[in-house]
């Protein structure tokens, strides 16, 4: 796997008030909306691009136009879907899947609960996004699945990873076929899981509780 940790002070600055614990959820949603648009940018830079002829005002040149299909992204249920509209602001034409996934709070194993993937995902660039890389076990499934659909290559945007779930993910899938792209690694996991310094509940801080 290919990690890719975006070192920027934007990035970085918007990180630093997306963890502080007083930040309200409306400021907390537009962070998040914010750090994936930077985040994409790097993301995207292996998409597919073809020519295509362009009228200026002044002539005629040759430009690129990104191939088809368009990407596939992928948010996971539910902290994902905050993370939605920072990467389709850059990627307009893109096709969104979802896959659902629960963790349990005892033993941190992820279980499918909904999955709204095409059967095919070959000949196109594919983007999962989590906002919180902890163990890596719903990441791998995800990616698992996409790949036994057909992608040759899956790349996962997150916001926060901790190191244990990134050697989880590298040793299941070691080929470069898989990206990450994450703003911070942090120090580890805590008992229960949670990445420390972190955020928190990523789910809950976008969304509330009221959806357990
Ligand atoms: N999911 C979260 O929302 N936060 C963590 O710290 C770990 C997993």
């Amino acid at each position: 796997m290919k990690v890719t940790v975006v070192d920027h002070p934007v990035v970085a600055a918007k990180l630093g008030a997306l963890r502080e614990e007083s930040t309200p959820t409306p400021v907390f949603r537009r962070l998040v909306d914010d750090l994936v648009t930077l985040l994409a940018y790097e993301a995207t830079r292996s998409l597919g691009v073809e020519p295509v002829t362009i009228t200026t005002p002044i002539t005629t040149t040759t430009g690129v136009r990104l191939t088809s299909p368009p990407p596939l992204v992928v948010p996971v249920l539910r902290a994902g879907v905050g993370m939605l509209d920072g990467l389709i602001r850059l990627l307009p034409d893109a096709e969104v899947g979802f896959a659902g996934l629960v963790r349990d709070e005892t033993t941190a194993q992820p279980s499918w609960y909904a999955e709204r993937l095409p059967e095919d995902a070959a000949g196109r660039g594919v983007f999962v996004l989590d906002p919180m890389l902890a163990t890596g076990g719903t990441l791998i499934a995800v990616v698992q699945a996409l790949l036994a659909r057909g992608a040759e290559a899956v790349t996962c945007v997150c916001l926060l990873a901790a190191p244990e779930g990134i050697e989880r993910v590298r040793s299941a899938f070691p080929a470069d076929n898989v990206s990450l792209v994450v703003a911070a690694v942090d120090e580890r996991l805590d008992e229960r899981a949670y990445i420390v310094p972190g955020l928190g509940d990523a789910g809950d801080r976008l969304f509330g509780s009221a959806a357990g």
